[in-house]
């Protein structure tokens, strides 16, 4: 049965062009893409380090251009964070025309008025920012003109992007008629069509930010799945345990500890704990969290400390995503088919995915299987006071800026959720009366503590309890 495409449609079009123009990229901005930690996150433009960079880039592109006019940021695209070393930004931007000359030191250019004098290009940026140096690179810029449509005089930019044009609305239902036929889709009620038109308007506009941001030869547009929400598409089409990383492998859990914590425990005391390690631009924790915790197994087995290789499931596991984030789960697995790991004076660290160059003939130190610890914090405590360091993962908010002391962020800022980052718990105790874990990252000896983090215990804070395992060698 076809609706039909009255006024009613037309009238509610413009009005979500409204509320479109009110929640702005915020809508879909809003829900954080959950991934491996080390994966690259989505961000909303209320993003404080978002802002920053944001500034950091324009003044960069006005510096590099020849152009008469200072450019300014009309429009983000898109945004996304990964936390290396430090932070990674990729940002879609429009930049237009201002009225201000180059050499005025104004801060507040109006854009011109003139859609033909903006001259609007679109960039795509990325900048290395680490925080606690107060450093940030321009890594990549990559401009091109913005391909104008042709639009009516506007006084406003933010308001040519969003409201929503007459022929536009009309070409939009012709594309949604075209869609339901070609899809043999049939609505229950014109309420029903309404909200799909409005889901399908959406998706186009999402599919139009995949195609900006696409550096290969991809296209994006309708497809039969066009009038489902992200939701409906995940729950109906998607396998959670590779959408989620809270379902990931299943591991065995750890048998408890045989007895209670004691006050406090430390393995860098016990010399279970390599030095401090760096992996650069490429986000590759879950990779140091894991050989972290073999070296320390491997340790309490053996009685040598070595100091195992990154770079080798950098290269060699198959079943995480190298410089584009990893679960621990899965890297144990993978060292267990390989059948080891070697050193990293052997297969040392480079930072970027290559060839795997892996041989079984300089395998070090082998695993046998993992473990899952208890998600209850004293549990932890005593588990590693007795079999070594853990593998955690944690929401790394806190650490961005982190210098020094124990750091205990409100909930609101670090939810348990939202984790992005895998590292080495070697210890806990007290600091003036104040519980810590004692955390061994992977962004150099410069950054915070002589490389360590330290953080509150005792209220899950910032997610340290979701994610901790162990491999376990026989
Ligand atoms: C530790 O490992 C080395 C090298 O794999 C091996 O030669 C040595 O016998 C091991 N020592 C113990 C106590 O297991
Ligand atoms: C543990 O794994 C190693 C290497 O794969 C193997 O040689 C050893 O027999 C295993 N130990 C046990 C108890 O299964």
């Amino acid at each position: 049965m076809m609706v039909g495409f009255g006024c009613p449609v037309i009238l509610w079009l413009s009005l979500a062009a409204v509320q479109g123009s009110v929640l702005g990229l915020g809508e879909d901005m809003d829900r954080p893409l959950i991934g491996p930690p080390g994966s690259p996150v989505r961000l909303h433009e209320s993003d404080a380090g978002l802002k920053k960079a944001l500034q950091f880039v324009e003044e960069r592109y006005n510096q590099g251009s020849n152009a008469m006019h200072l450019r300014k940021v009309s429009r983000l695209l898109s945004a996304t964070k990964q936390l290396v070393k430090g932070i990674r930004y990729s940002i879609t931007v429009e930049l237009s025309n201002t009225q201000c000359k180059k050499s005025t030191m104004l801060r507040t250019c109006d854009f011109y008025p003139e859609i033909q004098k903006l001259k609007t290009e679109v960039c795509l940026f990325e900048v290395w920012d680490i925080p606690w140096q107060g450093t940030s690179t321009l890594l990549r810029q990559k401009c091109q003109p913005k391909v104008e449509v042709q639009q009516e005089e506007t006084n406003n930019i933010v308001d040519a992007s969003t409201s929503q044009p007459l022929e536009d609305s009309v070409e939009l239902l012709g594309q949604f008629k075209e869609f339901m036929v070609k899809y043999n889709k049939d609505y229950s009620s014109q309420e029903e069509a309404d909200y799909r038109l409005f889901v399908f308007h959406e998706n186009l506009k999402t599919a139009e930010k995949l195609q900006t941001l696409d550096q290969g030869s991809a296209e994006y547009g309708v497809t039969k799945f066009s009038d489902l929400t992200e939701e409906e598409f995940q729950s109906a089409y998607l396998n959670p345990l590779l959408s989620q990383w809270n379902l990931h492998r299943l591991m065995k859990p750890a048998p408890s500890a045989r007895g209670p914590a004691p006050a406090s425990w430390d393995w860098r005391d016990h010399g279970a704990v390599s030095s401090i390690k760096n992996q650069g631009m490429c986000g590759s924790c879950w990779a140091f969290s894991v050989t972290g915790n073999i070296e320390g197994q491997w340790f309490l087995k053996n009685g040598t400390l070595l100091s195992l290789s990154e770079q080798e499931l950098v290269d060699c596991d198959g079943l995480d995503q190298a410089c584009k984030g990893g679960l621990p789960s899965n890297a144990y697995e993978a060292i267990e088919k390989l059948g080891g790991l070697e050193t990293e004076t052997d297969y040392s660290y480079t930072g970027k995915k290559q060839s795997c160059d892996f041989t079984s003939m300089k395998v070090a130190a082998y695993i046998n299987s993992s473990v899952e610890l208890s998600k209850d914090e004293k549990d932890i405590a005593a588990w590693l006071a007795e079999n070594g360091p853990v593998s955690v993962a944690l929401n790394a908010f806190a650490m961005q800026f982190y210098r020094k002391g124990v750091s205990h962020p409100m909930k609101i800022f670090c939810n348990s959720w939202m984790i992005d980052h895998a590292v080495l718990m070697v210890g806990y105790g007290e600091r003036k009366n104040i519980p810590f874990w004692a955390i061994k990252n992977s962004w150099g000896e410069d950054y915070g503590e002589q490389g360590y983090y330290y953080l509150y215990r005792g209220s899950n804070a910032c997610g340290i309890n979701q994610m901790c395992s162990s491999a376990v060698v026989n």
